[in-house]
């Protein structure tokens, strides 16, 4: 592989994608963008709007719904509690909602429990892991996954992403998930570590990690693992490790929130992921918007 494959990783949005982003993106080298979810903070109309707003990119574009993504407040605030029955409850407007959002999106392609392969390069493909995902030993969003995907537990998703693995052509693989895999650090600085609790912890997804894990034994070259839900910056203080090499995987967390910003003006946060002949390199990128 000699062509470049030039991919922009768009973290958790939070509402932060306005017109400056659609242009930038839209005259940008990029071959395909790549989005961790969590469009809106609390309110399915804010993630709609932000969603029409994604809609205007002309470049090949993937997301992954994050746990802020068609669930409204009361059932998010179920899922995290993990009351069963109202889990259940909440959960039964989610198919309409998660249609008017595909909706919104337009061109916009939704991933999960997918594969993609890259566009103009050969033996590259995205595996994008479970949707919705928030952490932890708990299938968030359990009644949802098991319509749509047949998946009713955490066992169930983690042989549904080696399924995928196995299935792909390709060779060289990069996951898009909500929520990163576990073994990256039990700290609250770590890339994927639990801030919210004094006892700290991992709180990576542990299916993500056995089809990281499945794909390296069958022989696949995973090239890098993109991701957000834990944001950069730490709770009470502090920033969380947003980038680190292991086993030669590049695993990367997105999540700089708010992705716009001011900082000698206002600054818009991405990361530029480029793979070159299995060479990978990973930047950071803050764009200063200069129109105002
Ligand atoms: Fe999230
Ligand atoms: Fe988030």
């Amino acid at each position: 592989m000699s062509t470049p494959l030039r991919i922009a990783i768009i973290g958790d949005v939070h509402r932060q994608f306005d017109e400056y982003d659609v242009t930038q993106f839209n005259w940008s080298d990029y071959d395909w963008l790549l989005c961790t979810g969590d469009l809106s903070n609390y309110w399915h109309h804010e993630g709609l709007a932000v969603a029409r707003q994604m809609a205007r990119l002309q470049k090949p574009t993937l997301i992954v719904p994050g746990n802020h993504d068609t669930l409204t407040l009361p059932q998010l605030v179920a899922e995290i509690k993990e009351w069963s029955r109202l889990r259940r409850w909440l959960a039964w407007g989610q198919p309409h909602r998660l249609r008017q959002w595909r909706r919104a999106l337009g061109p916009v392609q939704v991933g999960g429990y997918s594969v993609h392969p890259a566009p103009g390069v050969e033996d590259v493909a995205v595996v994008v892991a479970r949707p919705f995902a928030m952490g932890g030993s708990v299938l968030h969003c359990q009644p949802q996954l098991k319509r749509q995907f047949g998946v009713g537990t955490m066992a169930e998703s983690a042989a549904r992403l080696c399924q995928l693995v196995e299935q792909s052509p390709q060779q060289r693989l990069i996951f898009l998930a909500h929520n990163g895999p576990t073994g990256l650090g039990s700290t609250r600085e770590s890339i994927w570590g639990n801030d919210f609790q004094p006892e700290q912890g991992d709180f990576g997804d542990s299916d993500l990690r056995e089809a990281i894990e499945f794909a390296r034994q069958r022989g696949k070259t995973v090239l890098a693992v993109a991701a957000g839900h834990m944001h950069h910056h730490v709770k009470r203080e502090g920033q969380r490790t947003w980038h680190l090499v292991q086993d030669g995987i590049h695993y990367i967390n997105a999540a700089r929130v708010p992705r716009i910003f001011e900082e000698n003006g206002r600054t818009h946060h991405h990361i530029r992921l480029t793979i070159l002949d299995g060479n990978v390199t990973v930047t950071q990128q803050l764009d200063a918007d200069k129109r105002g």
